[in-house]
């Protein structure tokens, strides 16, 4: 190990060969890990269902649409071939629900198509039968976006997974909407670039969802969004026409940037088939730091510090909450390495120059100790070490799931009101069927996901809590969707971050690109 890999530091001590010692075995020892994300989801993702989406949502009534009968079955049958049209009931019952188990559809019918001549004949076909379909990707989405909400027909990505290209020197790659993002990603890095963005959900999501979502993820702070990452696009309309912008240039101001009407969609707009993707080279040195401070006050001057010290190398600055932290120590047996604070602060530096960036770490960390802001942490730049303390961030979001219901928010505020929301709901909410009111997230992008946990579903509390949380939002000028979207959760709230004029324009656009409104109906826009 490098004798600067992992340091333990603390506000009355620097590190000593001792502590380093104790942290390197805790590390190895105690905080379990597992590079095949996916697998994990699976073991611990509860097995019930929820009751059916109809059911819950009364108010949402199905669109006046075609019913699905055995010639529009035949018809896809002799487009894709009986394998890739799935009508068993068990079979089709994985689409339906949603990842967090909040929603559920009773879809009969899973398409698999191939390619995008097969996208296209399909939603020609359904455009003109008046048939509503659902786009899916890895079905990891948080705003129950990807599911049906009745029994729209379920276009998954699934079989459309080619890495058409990666240019070696520019970066950028052609990719179909189904590559997982953590099969591009290990693609990309033997190539010595990475991928701009990456999420916990990076061993199931797709990139054709992660655009569709315009997901952030962790390093946005570096990075950017897929406004800017994302060069081009193909795209099949409703009406089955295939609109080609898959431009690999960086510059392309020729007219209308249509590209941006698709990202962050939701399906809605057109499906997407295929992305040119700007990949950024593959950084040279790591750091990962983990800290504890005793207020959300002395998370904003850990920040300020960092963004001021640490600069150009900073790729990530993320909350974890003490309430948040005991859900991976509760179920998973991971434990801070640092002991417990009321909040943990994880820094990532991405950079090409091992020794500076080492220095510039330390030099921050010691300012930040010195003044008494951070008490206590560890930094490292070993691989399996970095990935545990990532682990502690990344899990907390399945970790969840084993509470039992989850009401989950995905806010953003000016960065100076953070963490206001998960302290008001505290006091507001004091019922004894809320076990756990927590917070975490991306500082960086004044994102926080706030987590409101009890045994199963309740109208009672889910009535306590909205539209009470998006007017508090709203009052403060946040957004009540930073980065999940808004899928079918939220558009009756979306009034309370767009202005009527905005939404009327919203609505204008879809008239435009898909008069039937067959792409994803009762999602993203108010009826
Ligand atoms: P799906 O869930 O299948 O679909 C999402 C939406 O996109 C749906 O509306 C669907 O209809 C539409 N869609 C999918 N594919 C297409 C297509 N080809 N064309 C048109 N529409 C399509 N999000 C973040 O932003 N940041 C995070 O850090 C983050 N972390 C996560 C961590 C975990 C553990 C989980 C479970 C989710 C996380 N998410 C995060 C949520 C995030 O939105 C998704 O993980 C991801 O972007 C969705 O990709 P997907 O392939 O699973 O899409
Ligand atoms: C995250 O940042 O972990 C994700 O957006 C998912 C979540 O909100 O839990
Ligand atoms: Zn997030």
């Amino acid at each position: 190990m490098n004798n600067l890999a992992t340091r333990i530091l603390s506000s009355s001590s620097l590190p000593t060969p001792s502590l380093v010692a104790s942290l390197s075995s805790f590390l190895s020892h105690r905080l379990i890990i597992t590079s095949h994300r996916q697998q994990t989801f699976v073991r611990h993702v509860s097995t019930g269902v929820p009751e059916l989406t109809k059911d819950r949502y009364k108010d949402v009534k199905r669109g006046n649409y075609t019913k699905l009968d055995k010639d529009h079955i035949d018809f896809f049958k002799r487009l894709l071939g009986d394998h890739r049209v799935i009508t068993d009931s068990e079979e089709c019952s994985g689409f339906n629900v949603d990842w967090i188990k909040s929603v559920r559809g009773y879809s009969q019918c899973v398409l698999k198509p191939k390619s995008t001549i097969e996208v296209s004949k399909i939603l020609s076909f359904c455009n003109a039968n008046k048939l509503a379909v659902c786009p899916q990707g890895g079905n990891t989405g948080l705003v129950g976006g990807s599911v049906p909400v009745f029994d729209e027909v379920i276009i998954t990505t699934s079989l459309m997974n080619t890495i058409s290209s990666l240019d070696d020197i520019s970066g950028i790659a052609v990719l179909e909407a189904g590559c997982i993002l953590e099969n591009v990603e290990n693609y990309v890095n033997e190539k010595g670039f990475m991928m701009p963005l990456d999420l916990g959900a990076k061993g199931s999501c797709h990139i054709g969802g992660n655009v569709s979502t315009n997901a952030g993820g962790l390093r946005l702070l570096r990075y950017g969004n897929l406004h800017g990452s994302v060069l081009g696009l193909e795209v099949v309309k409703a009406n089955g026409e295939i609109l080609d912008l898959l431009s690999t240039l960086k510059k392309d101001n020729t007219g209308y940037h249509l590209k941006h009407l698709f990202i962050g969609s939701e399906g809605t707009l057109g499906f997407i088939t295929k992305i040119a993707i700007q990949c950024p080279p593959k950084p040279k040195a790591l750091n990962v730091a983990y800290l504890g401070v005793n207020s959300f006050e002395d998370i904003l001057k850990t920040f300020k510090m960092a963004k001021s010290n640490l600069g150009e190398i900073l790729s990530s600055f993320e909350l974890i909450d003490e309430k948040s932290l005991d859900v991976v120590s509760t179920y998973y047996g991971m434990k801070s390495p640092i002991g417990i604070y009321p909040f943990y602060i994880l820094i990532e530096t991405q950079g090409s120059n091992l020794a500076h960036d080492e220095e510039k770490m330390n030099l921050f960390l010691e300012k930040v100790m010195n003044e008494g802001i951070v008490l206590n942490g560890t930094v490292t730049n070993e691989d399996s070490k970095m990935k545990s303390i990532w682990a502690l961030r990344e899990r907390i979001t399945e970790g969840l799931l084993c509470d039992g219901y989850v009401f989950k928010y995905d806010l953003s505020y000016p960065v100076k009101e953070f963490y206001a929301i998960v302290e008001d709901l505290r006091e507001r909410l004091k019922d004894p069927e809320v076990f756990r009111i927590c917070g975490y997230g991306h500082v960086g992008d004044g994102n926080i996901h706030l987590n409101i946990c009890l045994k199963e579903f309740s109208q009672e509390i889910l009535k306590k809590i909205e539209p009470y949380v998006y007017e508090f939002t709203s009052a403060r000028k946040g957004s009540v969707s930073a980065e999940h979207g808004v899928g079918f959760r939220k558009p009756k709230y979306i009034h309370y971050s767009k202005s009527e004029a905005a939404i009327s324009l919203m609505k204008d656009l879809k008239k435009v690109l898909d008069p039937n409104n067959i792409l994803n109906p009762y999602k993203v826009l108010p009826q």
